[in-house]
């Protein structure tokens, strides 16, 4: 039986503790969240025996295999470094860090302590995206040479601001003070690793971010709304393939729309989860002629919660691991430093 501890039980650590029951083998043994009445109903919910409202304590009192740590982005580094020297597999929600620096010590770290490492970049539950990937390895649609990718919201626009105070779970997405990278950083992480998995490294970006204003004083209590809301990035890839990669919380009509479409010189490939997760549209090189697009249907592929179990079992680390986390954020810290420069930044 593995025994996992839950640290942060907000939104997103439903979605953890619902998979990890649902996981035969697995158990969850203790919760952690620095809200006692959150962590409370959270055990109740979830059936955990051991509920905790300080992250130390939890380390010091419950036995563990490992944690999912779904706590805020800037809790991520502290808390997954602390559980590694105790000797835990972790599993860390995205972006791994709020900077590179941070995210290469946590990958070292795990490598060091020889721990499983992952990291929820959750749309690679994607079926579609893996067989993406073996295509273009294939060159079934020959040299890469432009690449267009986005992940679009809209929930800045649908929002009820006065509502709002009452929320720090939204909150903290928009302020920098609380260790938020805006929508660069919650959303962007999955689209700069959806579109890179499959094309390849990013050797150099060109960012545009902006933050429009949205409250007078932009502020709401103890909330500085200074994060960046939309972001352009333009892309080189190492293979020398170019891209569009742009992401926005003001994407009116679209709740949650994710799409990536490649292009070579043989033939292209396009993702689009509105549509499937288990399918993507095909132009083989030697359908060129007549564009036939084909629709390839793929195996749905395991869970990262899935692989994250199986890889504690084996000791294989799956991907995407400390290690990929580190190098999209990478990425990351150069579209900041691009759209401070105003100037294309190399990786
Ligand atoms: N992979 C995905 O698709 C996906 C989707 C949503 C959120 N996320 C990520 O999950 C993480 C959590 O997001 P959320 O939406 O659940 O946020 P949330 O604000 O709803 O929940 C965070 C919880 O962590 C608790 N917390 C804060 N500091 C803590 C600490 N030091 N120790 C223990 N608990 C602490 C808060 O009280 C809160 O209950 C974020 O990093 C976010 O980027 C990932």
């Amino acid at each position: 039986m593995i025994r996992i501890g839950i640290v942060g039980t907000g939104g997103m650590a439903r979605a953890h503790a619902g998979a990890f029951n649902r996981i035969r083998g697995c158990r969850l043994v203790a919760a952690c969240d620095v809200v006692k009445e959150r962590v409370e109903a959270f055990g109740r919910e979830h059936g955990i025996p051991n509920v905790y409202t300080d992250f130390g304590e939890m380390l010091a009192g419950a036995e563990m295999d490992a944690i999912s740590n779904v706590t805020p982005d800037g809790f991520h580094a502290p808390i997954s470094l602390k559980a590694i020297r105790k000797g835990l597999h972790v599993l860390c929600e995205k972006p791994l860090a709020v900077n590179y620096p941070d995210a290469k010590k946590m990958a070292t770290a795990a490598k060091r302590k020889g721990v499983i490492n992952m990291v929820n970049l959750s749309y690679r539950n994607s079926a579609a995206i893996h067989r993406a990937h073996t295509l273009v390895r294939q060159e079934a649609i020959g040299r890469i040479m432009h690449v267009e990718a986005s992940y679009l919201q809209e929930w800045l626009g649908a929002m009820d601001w006065k509502a709002l105070s009452r929320a720090p779970a939204m909150l903290w997405r928009l302020s920098t003070e609380h260790g938020s990278k805006g929508v660069l950083g919650d959303i962007g992480v999955h689209i700069l690793d959806f579109a890179s998995y499959p094309v390849g490294d990013i050797r150099s970006v060109n960012c545009r971010l902006k933050t429009f204003p949205k409250v007078k004083g932009n502020r709401i209590g103890e909330y500085k709304l200074d994060a960046n809301d939309s972001a352009i990035v333009t892309v080189e890839f190492a293979n020398g393939a170019i891209g569009a990669i742009h992401t926005t919380r003001w994407a009116t009509g679209q709740s949650n729309s994710l799409r990536l479409r490649i292009y070579g010189d043989k033939g292209a490939i396009i993702v689009d989860l509105d549509r499937s997760y288990t399918e993507l549209q095909l132009l083989r090189a030697r359908a060129r002629a007549g564009r036939q697009w084909e629709t390839v249907k793929c195996r749905p592929t395991p869970s990262i919660y899935q692989r994250f179990i199986k890889s504690i079992r084996t000791g294989a680390n799956d991907q995407p691991d400390f290690a990929r986390g580190a190098a999209v954020q990478k990425v990351m810290d150069a579209c900041f430093e691009s759209d401070r420069k105003g100037r294309p930044v190399d990786v």
